[in-house]
This record gives structure tokens, C-alpha cells and sequence, in this order.
């Protein structure tokens, strides 16, 4: 009894300052009150812009990031998310290079468009990610894009691919994917 007694007080002396630390400061300065306050502020940023966006979004524009969960095993040939984000790098400085697609963007807000780029190609060949940006429809709108620019613009991401060493095939499961959103993209 006098054993389970010790025992009993030698766990309570542990358990205390533990107990203690919960209500004090976490090892970076902040209180659990703090922390909290700050990630309902975060919750609240991230609601306020999926709210924005869904505002700028056309009702009746489909889909424009299906996942493909099948096409998996393609993501990987694509080197993952980041060899996505590598690709993008490239891409964009194809389509700012190339004189049919640069006009387009020359004034966009490329570190955006390639971070919604990467969000979208993830999400379609079944990777884990979200897409945050807007319909194509929405995205494209008032742009007047032909379908010669919509193709120039396919031919720059076959050419930054084959820079990125994405097999043929994987290219091709891609480009299927992309294909049929010249219906939303093409305006002209
Ligand atoms: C399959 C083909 C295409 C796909 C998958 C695609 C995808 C996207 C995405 C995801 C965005 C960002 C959306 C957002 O801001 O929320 C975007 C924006 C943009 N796209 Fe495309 N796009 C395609 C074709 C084109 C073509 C052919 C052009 C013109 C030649 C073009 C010009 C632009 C421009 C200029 C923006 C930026 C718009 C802005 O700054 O608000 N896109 N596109």
C-alpha cells in the first residue's frame, strides 16, 4: 500500500507541470489563448477568399478541375506536385516568350495563374491537392482567345514537358484532360 501510495504521488508530480505548461506558453511564445484566437483569424482569411472566388465563378461552367483518381500513377511521371511547380516555371516563361501567347499575359498575375496551374493539373491526374481558382469560363472571359491561340498555348506546354522529360504518354493523358476546355476557353 505504502508502495502504490509513492507511485500514486510520483505521477502526480510528474502530471504537474505538464498540466501546468497547457495554460502557460507553448514552447514559441504564444498562449494556447493566442494560438487559437489566430487560427480562427486564419479560418476565417481562408472562408473569406473560397467566398471571393466563388463569386467570380459562372454557375453553369463546368468543372474545372475533375479528378481523375486512375490517372495517379501519371502524376508521378510528372515528377509529383513539384515536378508540376518545375514545369510551370517553365511554361510560363514559354508563354511570355512566345509572341502568339505572351500579349495574353504579359499583364496577368503570373506567380498566381501558375500557382492555380499546379492546384489544377494536380487535381485532374488525381493527385492530393484543392483547386482554389476560378471556373474556366470566369478565367477566360473578355479575353477574345482564338483557337489558334488556344492551340499555341497546348504547343508551348508540349514544348516545356519535353524540357521536363514527361514521357509521351503522360503528356498525351494530360493533354485529354485539357482538350475539351477549349468549349469554356476559345471565346472568338
Ligand atoms: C487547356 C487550356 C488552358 C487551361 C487549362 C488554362 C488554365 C488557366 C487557369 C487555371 C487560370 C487561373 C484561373 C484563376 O485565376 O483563378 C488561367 C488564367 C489565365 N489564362 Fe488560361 N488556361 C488555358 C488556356 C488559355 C489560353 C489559350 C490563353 C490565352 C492564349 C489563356 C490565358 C490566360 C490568362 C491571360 C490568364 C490570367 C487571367 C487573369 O489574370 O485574370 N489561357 N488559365
Amino acid at each position: 500500500m505504502k508502495t502504490l501510495l509513492s507511485i500514486t504521488f510520483a505521477l502526480l508530480l510528474a502530471a504537474g507541470p505538464l498540466a501546468a505548461q497547457d495554460n502557460t506558453l507553448a514552447a514559441d511564445g504564444i498562449s494556447a489563448e493566442e494560438q487559437a484566437l489566430l487560427d480562427e483569424e486564419a479560418r476565417l482569411d481562408a472562408q473569406e477568399a473560397a467566398n471571393e472566388t466563388a463569386a467570380m465563378n459562372d454557375p453553369t461552367a463546368p468543372n474545372p478541375a475533375p479528378a481523375h483518381p486512375e490517372l495517379r500513377p501519371v502524376l508521378e511521371d510528372f515528377g509529383g506536385e513539384a515536378g508540376l511547380t518545375a514545369l510551370m516555371e517553365t511554361f510560363m516563361a514559354g508563354l511570355i516568350a512566345d509572341p502568339r501567347t505572351g500579349p495574353f499575359f504579359a499583364n496577368s498575375d503570373q506567380v498566381r495563374v501558375k500557382r492555380q496551374l499546379v492546384e489544377q493539373f494536380c487535381v485532374i491526374l488525381g493527385g492530393d491537392c484543392t483547386y482554389t481558382g476560378r471556373d474556366m469560363k470566369s478565367s477566360h472571359r473578355d479575353m477574345q482567345i482564338g483557337r489558334g491561340d488556344f492551340n499555341a498555348l497546348v504547343e508551348v506546354l508540349q514544348v516545356a514537358m519535353n524540357e521536363h522529360d514527361v514521357p509521351f504518354a503522360a503528356q498525351n493523358k494530360l493533354l485529354a484532360k485539357l482538350a475539351p476546355m477549349h468549349r469554356e476557353i476559345v471565346n472568338k
